[in-house]
């Protein structure tokens, strides 16, 4: 049963960071609240519990809390998704487009195995950008992506929308339009 806590409530939104017109959806006040930390991961993993997932990939950098924590519940590995030239082994890159700007997201190339069921979890999706680009990274790797969780939708960006035309199921706790 998904929790009876506001998670919603949880999140501060601050208008106009990191730039003019975007409103930033602040997950630090949700982290810090220990019930709403805690419901918010059980309910991040809840689809996933009866399916085989391996590993889950989180991107840097919240994707690492959500992420880590979901691996955790899980009882599965972490694969860390990170910013260009942040990982010390070989490594493939993948550029990607953000709501507010341009960046490249790496994963060691030994990650993760040929077949390897792996969960993608971030803390929000927006135009997808992002997510799209972990997605083929893991299927560069030839890892089977079971499925994404976030625990936000800005569903007017069309991210999950993106994710669905690449064959991968969405899972989300909350949305603002
Ligand atoms: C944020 C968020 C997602 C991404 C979503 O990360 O954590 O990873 O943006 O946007 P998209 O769906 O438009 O790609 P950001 O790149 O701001 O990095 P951070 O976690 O290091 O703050
Ligand atoms: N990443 C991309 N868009 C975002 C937003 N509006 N708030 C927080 N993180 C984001």
């Amino acid at each position: 049963m998904p929790s009876d806590i506001d998670l919603k409530g949880l999140v501060r939104t601050i208008p106009d960071y990191p730039k003019p017109g975007i409103m930033f959806r602040d997950i630090t006040t949700l982290l810090g609240h220990a019930a709403g930390f805690r419901a918010c991961v059980e309910d991040l993993v809840r689809p996933f519990q009866d399916q085989r997932v391996e590993s889950v990939a989180g991107v840097e950098a919240r994707g690492f809390i959500l992420g880590g924590a979901a691996a955790d519940r899980l009882r599965c590995g972490f694969v860390p998704i990170r910013k260009k030239g942040k990982l010390p082994h070989k490594a493939i890159g993948q550029d990607y487009e953000l709501e507010y700007g341009i960046d490249v997201i790496e994963v060691h190339e030994d990650a993760l195995s040929p077949g390897e069921p792996v969960l993608l979890v971030d803390d929000l999706i927006a135009t997808g950008g992002t997510a799209v680009a972990a997605v083929k990274l893991l299927r560069r790797l030839r890892a089977e992506v079971v499925g994404a969780a976030f625990v936000i939708d800005l569903p007017d960006l069309g991210g999950c929308a993106r994710l669905a035309e690449l064959g991968v199921e969405c899972h989300t706790l909350i949305s603002f339009e």
